[in-house]
């Protein structure tokens, strides 16, 4: 049987490095044929953080053509924009009256915010909206709405999809077994790209190499990270080093060990940079031909989402209508 794979990036900010490593290869990996695979654009979790919505339709353009530009294969997988499900709303509220309050209080995301606020000498809710206490559950309904099994995503989101299982549990208990238990799926290899700052690489921390930069743009971006002041011919740590880390990310087995004798040899920064920037260059010269190819033909793009949604929608509509019936909400006839 096949497996169902399901994965979203939120669409705030313009994707990463971080975010190509992170989500979209490896969820193309496994988009092969012999599983069954759901990509989307979390644009309603997009609303959590970010109110302006001229970045809202900025970023949706952008993260739909990171996908595309990455080699997605919209015939072999399902790839829509999560708004274009109206299932997954509904699917939200029928999952807020099964979800402990308690539990949403134990939500990472939530329960920084609150700590910062504490910190900081504030009421605790200050600058709290709903949408982030309860993004749990929304996140919970996009998995549980096309029934997923795994879900690849980073070290931060582990705690979502135990929430999602748990609530899937307790659904199933109440009403009967209508999902299967989710799980989320961990690349160790990448999951915690550094920034050009050694800090987690992020777009709220701004320390970013955004995917799609003209060459030169790529060869400043790598310039930029942050490295120490030792001389070419110096030993250097090439587990703490940023420069070595991205060289890792991108680099077959072979060259991460070629790479790691010349970093104990004393290779000098601006060579490693240099070639840190030739093999990124090199591995994203098709995306970045893809995505220039797209940026000129928009309705290309909204072609592609509107008919993942559709496609989408078959399985979505059928599981709502079962729902529905399940929680007692039908036709009195
Ligand atoms: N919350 C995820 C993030 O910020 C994005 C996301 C939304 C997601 N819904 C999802 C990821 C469902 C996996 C499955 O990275």
């Amino acid at each position: 049987m096949k497996k169902r794979i399901l994965t979203g990036i939120t669409t705030t900010g313009t994707p990463h490095i971080g975010n190509y490593l992170g989500a979209i290869k490896p969820a193309l990996e496994l988009a092969g044929p012999e599983n069954d695979s759901y990509f989307f654009l979390a644009d309603y979790h997009a609303l959590i953080k970010q109110t302006d919505p001229t970045e809202i339709e900025k970023s949706v353009k952008n993260v739909a053509l990171a996908w595309l530009s990455s080699g997605l294969d919209c015939n072999q997988s399902h790839f829509y924009r999560q708004s274009d499900i109206p299932e997954i709303p509904q699917l939200t509220w029928l999952l807020t009256c099964m979800t402990a309050k308690g539990l949403m209080n134990r939500a990472h995301a939530y329960k920084g915010a609150l700590a910062d606020n504490l910190a900081a000498g504030e009421d605790g809710d200050y600058a709290i909206n709903m949408g982030l206490f309860s993004y749990p559950i929304l996140m919970a309904a996009d998995i549980l709405m096309f029934n997923a099994q795994i879900i690849p995503v980073g070290r931060d989101q582990i705690q979502h999809v135990e929430m999602a299982r748990d609530i899937a549990q307790r659904f199933n208990h109440r009403y009967g077994e209508l999902f299967r238990l989710p799980a989320a799926q961990v690349d160790d290899n990448v999951a915690i790209l550094q920034g050009l700052d050694g800090r987690k690489m992020s777009k709220s921390y701004g320390n970013t190499i955004p995917l799609f930069l003209v060459e030169k743009q790529l060869k400043k971006h790598i310039n930029k990270i942050v490295t120490n002041l030792l001389e070419p011919g110096e030993p250097k740590d090439a587990e703490t080093s940023t420069v070595f880390q991205i060289w890792r990310a991108f680099a077959n087995e072979q060259q991460t060990a070629e790479m790691r004798v010349r970093f104990a040899e004393g290779i000098g920064w601006g060579e490693a940079k240099k070639e840190l920037y030739e093999l990124v260059n090199e591995q994203l010269r098709e995306p970045r031909e893809h995505y220039n190819d797209l940026l000129q033909d928009p309705a290309r793009i909204e072609n592609a989402l509107a008919e993942g949604a559709e496609k989408a929608r078959i399985e979505s509509s059928e599981l709502m209508r079962q729902l529905r019936d399940a929680v007692g909400i039908k036709a009195l006839v």
